[in-house]
């Protein structure tokens, strides 16, 4: 198991962008964590109607836009339509959906890294997300600041076919027992899980293959820092900055 040498990943990576200060999942939001000092962040992607890849987590618009209805039944033109700020807050007003090119060129042009995670909702179309989607962050970034997980077992398996040195990271709720057959046909190099379903069993299950073990969302710095002593490699967080290399000099 080699992969991931090339892997310099900071203790706390901004979820969604800098999602507590600016509108999840924008331009903004990346600019905004590049601002605070953070090196990566995660973003999710999914496919138009017309198949450009756009940053954005929800099946529909109806949250994070002035717009309605799904997001899979729009194209370029009409995403490009919608306010993507003011629903954050009237200072970024006028904000655009971006799509995957744009990020990828903003987070490169900024030395920053990447969590890529393909977003897939009921009814889309695994493969056609993959073949769009991996090349161009392949192509945009060096392999060591790019991870893509997916909690779609499928996407991964295609993510690998697709490219054999990327580094793929396995993304669960809770870390099941059978993690390890996936992330050896997928030669993962990370294993990602909700902070609140970890148990002290599962981390060390993770660490003791050499893989990264990452924790998303904790938003409360004292609540999540036992974790740290359980072999946390990094956080994925809204707010990384409530997070300071005390913590991790917890980590054994
Ligand atoms: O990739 C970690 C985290 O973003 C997964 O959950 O719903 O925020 O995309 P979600
Ligand atoms: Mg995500």
């Amino acid at each position: 198991f080699s992969h991931g040498t090339s892997l310099a990943l900071p203790m706390a990576i901004a979820h969604r962008g800098l999602s507590a200060y600016a509108p999840e999942n924008t331009l903004s939001a990346i600019r905004a964590a590049h601002e605070a000092g953070h090196q990566w962040v995660e973003l999710d992607v999914q496919l138009l109607k017309d198949g450009t890849p756009v940053i954005w987590h929800d099946a529909s618009v109806n949250r994070c836009s002035d717009g309605r209805g799904r997001l899979r039944n729009l194209d370029l033109a009409a995403a490009r339509a919608l306010d993507v700020g003011s629903w954050f807050s009237a200072r970024f007003a006028g904000e655009r959906m971006a799509t995957l090119e744009e990020a990828l060129a903003l987070i490169d042009s900024l030395g920053m890294g990447l969590n890529l995670e393909l977003k897939l909702s009921p009814g889309h179309d695994t493969r056609a997300l993959v073949e769009k989607v991996v090349p161009m962050a392949v192509g945009a970034l060096p392999v060591g600041r790019l991870i893509l997980s997916s909690f779609d077992p499928q996407a991964l398996r295609m993510s690998r076919e697709r490219d054999g040195k990327v580094m793929i990271g396995l993304l669960y709720d809770a870390i099941p027992d059978d993690w390890e057959a996936l992330a050896e046909d997928v030669k993962a190099v990370t294993v990602h899980a909700d902070w609140r379903a970890l148990t002290r069993v599962a981390a060390s299950r993770v660490t003791a293959t050499q893989r990264k073990l990452l924790c998303y969302t904790p938003n409360d710095a004292a609540a999540f820092s036992p974790r740290w002593a359980w072999g946390v490699s990094a956080v994925i967080s809204d707010d990384p900055g409530i997070f300071s290399e005390q913590d991790l000099a917890q980590s054994p």
